[in-house]
């Protein structure tokens, strides 16, 4: 870790400027020109290919290992149990009756509910309809399931919606941006200091993704993990290297931070799942 204090400890950190009154879509504008000047030769749908975007040492063995992508197998997997009925008979078919290509529904605030819902809770929310058991959230099933959904939603663009009017939406909007510019762990490091302001400065081996497009490619298959991980595994990973405690996948933290995040990436092209080291 001392190389990450050496990086971080000393300088001066000044955030990307965000008025607190500042409307969700002015936050956006600003966001997305900040990483348009700052990666100007970069397109909105390629930031949805995280450190590949800017980093052409790795871009490379990244490209050929997505010409046989290690998450084929888990989309097929989640293919069949997209495809496997329920023990009552239905199927996930009967929750999204539009068909798996749901990516672009979610995360969306659920005005009855008071809450942001993302894809992961959608879909365990179905199993318990049905009488089913959830599945863990951060890996296997579920994220196989993700896998197969988001790769039938390709090239699906985010479009996260905030409704202004709603104050409890705006709420969760402001929770999940308070969260990724709080400092956080021994390191006292927001995801912000990362992956905003020093985007695109190594740490360690790895070059600093930018934030734009964040949410665009998961479930992602990561070398490291050697399967298939959701969002909020990640979440929980990158809090953990700050010697943060990570919250539980699907917390309302982690959910109302993917509905900012997300929100953020409104353009961007839905590409999951990918691969990452
Ligand atoms: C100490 C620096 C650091 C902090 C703080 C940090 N991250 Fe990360 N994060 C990394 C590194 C390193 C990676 C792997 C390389 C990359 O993609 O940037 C990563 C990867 C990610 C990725 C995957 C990007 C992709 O395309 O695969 C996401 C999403 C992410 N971080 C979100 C967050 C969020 C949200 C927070 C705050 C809770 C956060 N990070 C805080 C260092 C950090």
């Amino acid at each position: 870790m001392m190389k990450l204090k050496a990086l971080l400890g000393s300088a001066l950190l000044v955030l990307v400027p965000m008025a607190a009154t500042a409307s969700p879509q002015s936050d956006l504008e600003a966001f997305q020109a900040y990483f348009h000047k700052k990666f100007p030769t970069v397109s909105m749908a390629e930031f949805g290919n995280g450190t590949y975007a800017i980093d052409p040492s790795s871009r490379e063995s990244w490209e050929a290992i997505e010409e046989f992508p290690p998450y084929e197998p888990m989309i097929e997997e989640g293919e069949n149990l997209w495809n496997t009925p329920f023990a009552n008979g239905k199927t996930y078919a009967d929750c999204f009756p539009d068909g798996p290509s749901q990516r672009v529904n979610y995360p969306r605030w659920d005005a009855a509910g008071k809450r942001v819902v993302t894809m992961e809770l959608a879909i365990n929310e179905c199993r318990e309809a049905n009488g089913e058991k959830p599945l863990k959230y951060k890996k296997g099933e579920l994220a196989s399931l993700a896998a197969y959904m988001a790769h039938q939603s390709r090239g699906q663009t985010i479009d996260i919606k905030v409704p202004e009017g709603d104050a409890d939406a705006m709420a969760a909007y402001e929770d999940g941006k308070n969260f990724y510019y709080s400092r956080r762990g021994q390191l006292n490091l927001s995801c912000s200091h990362c992956h905003v302001m020093y985007s695109g400065s190594h740490l360690r081996a790895e070059m600093l993704s930018p934030a734009l497009g964040h949410t665009s490619g998961w479930p992602v298959y990561r070398a490291k993990w050697g399967e298939l991980g959701t969002l909020h595994r990640r979440f929980g990973g990158c809090n953990e290297q700050v010697r943060a405690k990570a919250f539980d996948a699907q917390s309302p933290e982690y959910r109302n931070l993917e509905y900012f995040l997300s929100f953020m990436g409104n353009g961007v092209e839905y590409n999951g799942p990918s691969s990452r080291r």
